[in-house]
This record gives structure tokens, C-alpha cells and sequence, in this order.
């Protein structure tokens, strides 16, 4: 059975006190409760040493969303793969359409990145999806595929085991348009294809896919039912203690 999850991608919300404050809002909300997912917040930097005992003794995971390429040196004002690592975190997210976007993170840099997350231990949220334009051209298939083959797929078998994929399609990002159940169904099943195609069936099987993009409480069970959607990554809502708690008690 593979592990379905829950992340909140906070990107560049959150002060120091207010991420503090609903992080333990979350702790506390599942403190006597065992989700069916996991559940992981992904905060700014600021916020992970702090996490580490603020989650301690908890069910709650925690990461970053972004790390440099390289393990150390002069690079003014980047974070590490080990710098994360040793501040207790789980999970790094890569490959985020914001970073492609407004950083130009290519796949050959989003691979690198990816390869040093692993090898200093994180597991890797690895994220793909294609623009409005690219969809209504109907070439997400290709541009997915070239995401994954580009950013991901020269890993090993062993490598692939910490990773999950994250599909977000661009146009339902921060906007309110949720790709319908059937849309995000048919793309989780085809990254799971070519997952099988690269990989062989038990990681194709085992590997977890998440829905990303205008993911909220009154729309993720619909989502979360379809066969290959193994939960989401959440944004706007995460920011919201109720709402991220109850997406996460929407998976079943
Ligand atoms: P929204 O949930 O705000 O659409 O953002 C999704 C996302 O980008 C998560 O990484």
C-alpha cells in the first residue's frame, strides 16, 4: 500500500509567530487523532529548527520547499540540503512551478537539486505540471513527461523510493480552478505509467502522487477518491488551521 499525505506549502507566508502559532494549532488538532495520511507542513526556512520541537513526539512531518544545488560554499544567502536535513526535516519540495517560473529552474538544475536532497538524506516532493497554454494546445501528457524524464527519471531504483510526485497544473494554481477529478486522474495515471514504463510495477505502485492547485476541504474527497490521487499539495488553504486540517481528514 502506498503512503498517501497531506502537505502544506506555506511558500513565503508566515511570519516567524504566526507559522509558529499554526503549526501548533496543527500538532494539536491531531494530537489524539491518527489520520489516515501523513501529514507535512512545509514552511520558510525561519520556521524549521523551531519545528523541531514544536513537533517532537508528534505524528506532524516537516520540510522545506526549496534547496540549493550544491551541499556547501559561497553562495550568499542559499540554504543546503544538509542545512535542512540537520534542523530535524523530513521532506524538501522541488521543482515548484513558482521556482521554474520566477527562478528559470530548468529540469537538468531541478535534477541536481533533486540528487542532492536525496544523498543528504531528505525525501523529495518533486513537482510537474503544465500551463494553461500548453493544456488547451493539449500537450500536457508530453510536457509532464518531459518533466519527469528530464528532472527525475535518471535515478535510481533505490532513489526513487523517496520520492513523491506532486502534479500541479499551472493554470490551477492560486486561482480558484481545480483540475476535476477526471483530469487529475487521468494525468496521476499516466505519471504512474511511465513511472511503471522506467521503473517496474512495485515502484510504480508504491510511489505516491499528489493533486496540487486550488486544493481546498470542500473539494478534496471528491479529488482524493480517484484511484491514482494519493493526496495533495495545498497552498492557500494550508495557511488556514480548520481548512488544512480538514483536507487532511478528507483522505480515506
Ligand atoms: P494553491 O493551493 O494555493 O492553489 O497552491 C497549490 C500549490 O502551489 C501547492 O504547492
Amino acid at each position: 500500500m502506498r503512503k498517501k499525505i497531506v502537505a502544506g506549502n506555506w511558500k513565503m507566508n508566515m511570519d516567524y509567530s504566526t507559522g509558529i502559532a499554526l503549526a501548533e494549532g496543527i500538532r494539536d488538532y491531531f494530537k489524539n487523532k491518527v489520520p489516515v495520511c501523513e501529514v507535512i507542513i512545509c514552511s520558510p526556512f525561519i520556521h524549521l529548527a523551531s519545528l523541531q520541537n514544536i513537533l517532537k513526539g508528534s505524528i506532524i512531518k516537516y520540510g522545506a520547499q526549496n534547496c540549493h544545488q550544491e551541499e556547501s560554499g559561497a553562495y550568499t544567502g542559499e540554504i543546503s540540503a544538509g542545512m535542512i536535513k540537520s534542523t530535524g526535516a523530513e521532506y524538501v519540495i522541488i521543482g515548484h512551478s513558482e521556482r521554474r517560473t520566477y527562478f528559470g529552474e530548468d529540469d537538468s538544475l531541478l535534477n541536481r537539486k533533486t540528487k542532492t536532497a536525496l544523498a543528504r538524506g531528505l525525501k523529495v516532493i518533486f513537482c510537474c505540471g503544465e500551463v494553461l497554454a500548453e493544456r488547451e494546445k493539449e500537450i500536457h501528457f508530453e510536457v509532464v513527461k518531459r518533466q519527469l524524464t528530464d528532472g527525475l527519471f535518471n535515478l535510481t531504483e533505490e532513489q526513487m523510493k523517496n520520492i513523491v510526485i506532486a502534479y500541479e497544473p499551472v493554470w490551477a494554481i492560486g486561482t480558484g480552478l481545480t483540475a476535476s477529478p477526471a483530469q487529475a486522474q487521468e494525468m496521476h495515471r499516466f505519471i504512474r505509467e511511465n513511472l511503471e514504463a522506467g521503473y517496474g510495477r512495485k515502484i510504480a505502485e508504491e510511489t505516491t502522487i499528489l493533486y496540487g492547485g486550488s486544493c481546498k476541504a470542500s473539494n478534496a474527497a471528491e479529488l482524493f477518491s480517484m484511484p491514482d490521487v494519493d493526496g495533495g499539495l495545498i497552498g492557500g488553504a494550508s495557511l488556514k488551521k480548520d481548512e488544512f486540517c480538514a483536507i487532511a481528514e478528507a483522505v480515506h
